[in-house]
């Protein structure tokens, strides 16, 4: 079976979905990869090294992607509407492997099945210890939230820890966190390591001791719904507008001692929740920063742009796209490996695909087989009401 990984062609896209390392870990699997000439680059990844890893080179994007049995994608394919159609190329019954946004994308699903591919979206493999090598979220969720505080403290005119000079003392960082899922966390045990003072929230009870223990003070309200905050699947429902209200409250009162807020805080298939109101900014010192990793969900903050720092009431709040690309070669390796263990799962020992829907992580990432979309969250609504 042929493997092909293409060049990664959406903006702010610095990764590749596989790399040499992972290529030689699948090589019991006896599958030929086929990468594009470059794909890599941007990784830091040599056309040379894939090919000592035993793959082979493909210059012609279209011919790369004609034959191949299963692709390997890092972002979404382009769309005809976007410029370029990048599942043309695709013979029908090609598995495509990729990260696909699928709730904010739902008209692709459908082109997916409509064009007979293969659709397996890696970010919705389930949270289950089997699934952990797997976790795209959490592989990529973990550099974004240490590289946010990298890229506060680039922006902060100030040092991060205490230093106490003969020409006096700089008082540290107060950095506070919103949202401490696999990016908060890594952003609250970064910006500790950086010798800033830090504080976090979140609307999920379990959050509070991982955020203790890692040296943070927990800031959220404590009432009935907050007990009831977590989904079984461990992520966070949508609050009621009570709720909202009150959290408000304890954030505008914190916010304004801060000097650093990074954004991660995020709701799986809905908009990203709004924490941070412009009055909430308008109360922070001139030169503290926001860092709103959730802005490509509609942002955390007020104000937020992608892609761009603004300044607002003095403080500059940054909305940087696609965080883990920004730090592609190891955002990019340890995709790879998230993408290696799932075909471990679905290539059998004697070299055939078998996508088996009663397998529980097969069964949570498989949007579209058989010219069906298949997966219960973006069937048809008659299928979805049986
Ligand atoms: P996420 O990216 O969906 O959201 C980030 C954080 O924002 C979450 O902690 C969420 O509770 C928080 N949040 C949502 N709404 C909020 C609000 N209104 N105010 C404040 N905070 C808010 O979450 P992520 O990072 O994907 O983690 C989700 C869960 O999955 C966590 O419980 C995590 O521990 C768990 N997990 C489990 C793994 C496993 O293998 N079992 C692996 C990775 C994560």
């Amino acid at each position: 079976m042929k493997v092909a990984i293409p060049k990664e062609r959406r903006a702010y896209e610095a990764r590749v979905a596989t790399t040499p390392d992972a290529i030689k870990r699948m090589k019991p699997l006896g599958l030929t990869f086929l990468v594009e000439a470059g794909a890599g680059t941007t990784a830091a990844i040599t056309d040379q090294a894939f090919i000592d890893a035993g793959a082979e080179i493909v210059s012609d994007n279209a011919a790369l992607l004609a034959q191949a049995d299963i692709v390997l994608k890092v972002a979404r394919p382009l769309t005809a509407a976007e410029g370029t159609d990048e599942l043309a190329a695709m013979k029908p019954g090609t598995v495509l492997i990729s990260q696909l946004d699928p709730y904010r994308n739902r008209e692709q699903v459908a082109d997916y099945a409509k064009r007979n591919i293969v659709a397996v979206a890696m970010e919705l493999v389930p949270r289950i210890t089997r699934a952990q090598s797997m976790d795209v979220l959490s592989s990529q969720a973990n550099l974004a939230g240490y590289k946010a505080v990298i890229d506060a403290a680039e922006q902060f005119g100030r040092a991060f820890p205490m230093m106490m000079t003969a020409a006096g003392t700089v008082a540290p960082a107060k950095v506070m966190v919103m949202g401490a899922g696999v990016a908060g966390l890594q952003a609250i045990a970064t910006a500790r390591r950086l010798g800033a003072v830090v504080s976090a929230t979140d609307v999920r009870m379990a959050a509070k001791e991982q955020v203790e223990s890692l040296g943070a003070n927990f800031v959220f309200v404590d009432d009935e719904e907050v007990r009831q905050a977590e989904t079984s699947g461990g992520y966070a429902k949508e609050m009621s507008d009570a709720y909202k209200a009150k959290q408000a409250a304890l954030i505008a009162e914190t916010i304004k001692k801060m000097d650093v807020v990074i954004c991660t805080a995020l709701i799986p298939g809905r908009p990203a929740p709004r924490l941070v109101s412009d009055a909430m900014v308008a109360s922070m010192k001139p030169g503290s920063i926001v860092i709103d990793l959730a802005v490509e969900n509609g942002g955390n903050c007020e104000g937020a742009e992608l892609g761009k720092i603004v300044v607002k009431h003095g403080v500059k709040i940054v909305g940087y796209a696609n965080v883990p690309s920004r730090l592609a070669v190891d955002a990019s390796s340890l995709y790879a490996r998230n993408l290696a263990e799932y075909l471990k799962l679905i290539v059998q020992k004697d070299g055939t695909l078998k996508l088996d829907r009663e397998d529980e992580i097969v069964k949570g990432s498989l949007l579209t087989q058989d010219g069906q979309i298949v997966h219960a969250a973006f069937a048809p609504a008659p299928a979805a009401a049986q």
